[in-house]
């Protein structure tokens, strides 16, 4: 399996559980790793910490989460430093699991922290390649891990929760969908350099850019296949039917140009205002940006995500016509960052 098949399930996925299998299954291609374990627990549950498992025995799932609390792997294991069956690091040992070495790897994002652990059944030493591919897959666990507070996060803090829960419910592909535009709005946003506030402005607008499509009838939102043009015709006035819904509520003023206008383009081709160039605000060029590669990277019912390659391809075409060519620049910096891996040790 190639690295980019990993680092596109962790772009669409939003469950650790799902993103374990595909990590084992790939870290069991590379580097021969059988079992993994993920313990990951929050700040005020030190003692329960919740267990992920790719091939691992119930037994030894026990014994390593009663080590990872009692032992307290993660303050005094250093990160890739593998444990071994014959260590004895302050009462630290292996003996009653089936495994001989052991790479913790650990995690640290917002409140929650953990630790990865690769278990071999032999004795085994990663080489500096494969400790590499180790550590890039863990920061690719960090950032589902950062996907998923962003969301508890979201729904503890917003008043405006309610209005996105009836979304939620007529339509959670959507709802998915807004969760990625916010999430890869902000990497852009934290990679120019906005201010905190602006980047809480762009937070909410992304989680609501799409709030119009409540007013779109089921049978064209959910249609399984390729829209008429007429079907279509009904789609497109989403941005200016959320507009409407949420231009008379007094705290969400600020974020009403990204929702009535994130479908417009550069060149002035696209709606509902045919706005062009300047016209539309910085910030609203960013959320079109991330709604289209989240859009290009997610599977539709009439057809599978594209390739991380082909992604790429069609951002550079569109640069200057649809999106804005300084900020698709930027974002291809970002998806170089995570696919680093592929150039550092398959060769792809
Ligand atoms: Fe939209």
């Amino acid at each position: 399996m190639q690295n980019s098949v990993f680092f596109k399930s962790v772009i669409n996925s939003n469950s650790i559980f799902d993103s374990m299998g595909l990590l084992g299954h790939f870290l069991k291609e590379t580097i021969g790793c059988e079992h993994i374990c993920l313990f990951l627990m929050e700040d005020s549950q030190r003692q329960e910490p919740a267990a992920y498992t790719y091939n691992m025995l119930q037994v030894d799932t026990n014994q390593l989460q009663q080590l990872a609390v009692e032992a307290d792997f993660f303050e005094r294991i250093p990160d890739g430093r593998p444990l071994r069956q014959d260590d004895k690091i302050d009462g630290i040992s292996l003996e009653k699991t089936s495994f001989h070495t052991i790479y913790p790897f650990h995690i640290k994002r917002n409140s929650t922290y953990g630790t990865l652990l690769l278990c071999f059944q032999t004795q085994r030493s990663l080489t500096p390649e494969e400790l590499q591919i180790c550590r890039i897959n863990k920061l690719h666990m960090d950032q589902l891990i950062d996907k998923i507070y962003f969301r508890k996060q979201f729904l503890k803090e917003q008043s405006y929760e309610s209005l996105f829960n009836t979304l939620r419910m007529k339509d959670s592909f959507t709802v998915d969908h807004c969760y990625n535009v916010a999430f890869y709005s902000l990497l852009l946003g934290e990679k120019i350099g906005l201010s905190p506030s602006e980047l809480e402005l762009l937070k909410v607008a992304a989680l609501l850019h799409d709030i119009g499509k409540l007013a779109i009838p089921d049978h064209i939102l959910m249609k399984p296949g390729r829209l008429t043009d007429e079907e279509f015709g009904v789609i497109r006035q989403h941005p200016a039917i959320g507009y409407e819904l949420l231009k008379d509520l007094p705290e969400v003023q600020d974020i009403l140009p990204i929702v009535r206008w994130h479908h417009e383009r550069i060149d002035g081709r696209g709606y509902p205002d045919g706005l062009k160039g300047d016209e539309i605000p910085f910030l609203v060029r960013i959320v079109s940006l991330a709604d289209a590669f989240d859009a290009m990277t997610s599977t539709r019912v009439y057809r599978s995500s594209l390739h991380v390659d082909e992604v790429r391809k069609q951002l550079i075409t569109n640069a200057n016509t649809q999106f804005d060519e300084q900020l698709v620049n930027l974002f291809l910096d970002i998806i170089d960052e995570q696919m680093t891996m592929r150039t550092l040790t398959l060769g792809e």
